[in-house]
């Protein structure tokens, strides 16, 4: 019997400072996708945010290969690949419209391309907080991963913490500033927060990513600076209670409305806190998949993550971070990503591989939940009459 291989668009690249990342991720889908069953077709999102239609897809593994391998290319000019473009109104056949280039006459320029399912391997803004989702969703094309609201919600380190407090999670005790609060009276706001929660404190950028504008405040003079820095990067800072001496610990989480927890794994970073080059370039951090943990810990982060997972409303995948206190034992949820790191050495995968599903596996499950998701949605009635 012949059947009919699904088209998957794989968007990669993306605007936000986990562009490398993204492509090692979209490497990794294109080297494991299954090509009897699927046709991939590689949609690279530049760092401008043109969208262009790679003639071949990307192949270093890791983001470190990526970074390498964009300083060698960078004395040569790069050159651009064909521009193509979601449509918002598509048809059965067209889905994306590729601009052929100079060259063809005028009528001929265009053509359109059909996709049966769409994988945003996307990380940070502009890609992993919704946008993105929406334009998926105006093209009414199936995607893997979060919808729009869990993808904003699990971007937003303030709305984040709401949710996960109206579920009744664990959280470190935080603070959330505006810009103006801030330009209008720092000394007032810093001193209140300084007050309200102690010393030592983390401040972040409420809508970011890998651990950018992030650093960790022991004194007054400290909180003034990290709250500026801060500030370079978004409207929004969160100020969080730093957890005492954080062992990191995550959870792969995978399913639409009733999902499963991986095992937990943990990472063992050497550096003062988990930051972007420990995350990236991979230096002085180890994981250690399962995490070393009594059985009621073990226990207790696997449903908290599936509880993390639907606070936000998320669907197909998400890797949930916490915060173990290493003498108390107190356990608090840090944060959703709602596309995590996905080589086939990041953690996500890696804590599924330890759970029994092997990349490939979970490629076909995440792509399965995206047509789920898609259908059911279809079924449903959009007017009262
Ligand atoms: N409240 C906290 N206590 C201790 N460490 C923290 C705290 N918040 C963040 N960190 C450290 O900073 C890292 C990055 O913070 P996180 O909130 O996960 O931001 P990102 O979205 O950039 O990953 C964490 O992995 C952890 O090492
Ligand atoms: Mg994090």
């Amino acid at each position: 019997m012949h059947v009919k291989k699904l088209r998957v668009g794989v968007i990669y690249g993306g605007r936000s400072g986990e562009h490398e990342v993204s492509i090692a991720s979209a490497a990794a889908v294109f080297k494991h996708l299954d090509r009897t069953r699927y046709e991939p077709v590689a949609i690279r999102i530049e760092k401008d945010g043109r969208w262009t239609l790679a003639d071949r897809p990307p192949t270093a593994l890791a983001a470190a290969e990526v970074i390498d391998q964009a300083r060698l290319s960078s004395t040569h000019a790069v050159r651009p690949g064909r521009e193509a473009h979601l449509v918002s109104y598509p048809t059965q056949d067209t889905v994306l419209t590729i601009d052929r280039g100079a060259g063809g006459d005028e009528g001929a320029r265009v053509t359109g391309l059909g996709l049966d399912v769409v994988f945003p391997v996307l990380h940070g803004p502009y890609g992993e907080d919704g946008t993105v989702q929406g334009l998926l969703e105006l093209a009414n094309v199936p995607y893997v991963g979060a919808g729009v609201l869990a993808s904003a919600v699990g971007m937003d380190k303030a709305f984040m913490k709401i949710a996960f407090a109206a579920r009744g999670l664990p959280l470190a005790p935080y603070r959330v500033l505006l810009a103006h609060q801030w330009r209008d009276q720092r000394d007032v706001h810093a001193q209140a927060i300084a007050q309200a929660l102690g010393f030592p404190l983390f401040v972040k950028p409420a809508n970011l990513g890998s651990s950018v504008g992030i650093s960790k405040a022991r004194t007054d003079a400290d909180l003034l600076t990290a709250i500026d820095l801060a500030f370079q990067f978004d409207r929004k800072v969160v100020v969080e209670v730093a957890v005492p001496a954080a062992r990191e610990i995550e959870v792969g989480v995978l399913g639409n409305d009733d999902p499963d927890a991986s095992v937990a794994g943990e990472i063992i970073t050497t550096r003062e806190f988990y930051d972007y080059q420990a995350k990236y370039l991979d230096e002085g951090s180890v994981p250690v998949i399962p995490a070393d943990l009594d059985e009621a810990t073990l226990v207790q982060v696997r449903r908290l993550a599936v509880e993390a997972f639907k606070a936000v409303d998320g669907s197909g995948l998400a890797r949930v971070d916490f915060l173990l206190a290493r003498e108390s034992g107190t356990l608090y949820v840090n944060e959703v990503n709602t596309m995590p790191g996905f080589t086939t050495i990041s953690m996500y995968s890696k804590l599924w591989a330890a759970s029994g599903l092997d990349y490939a596996a979970l490629l076909d499950r995440l792509i399965q939940l995206a047509l789920e998701r898609h259908a059911a949605k279809q079924g449903l009635r959009t007017s009262a009459m």
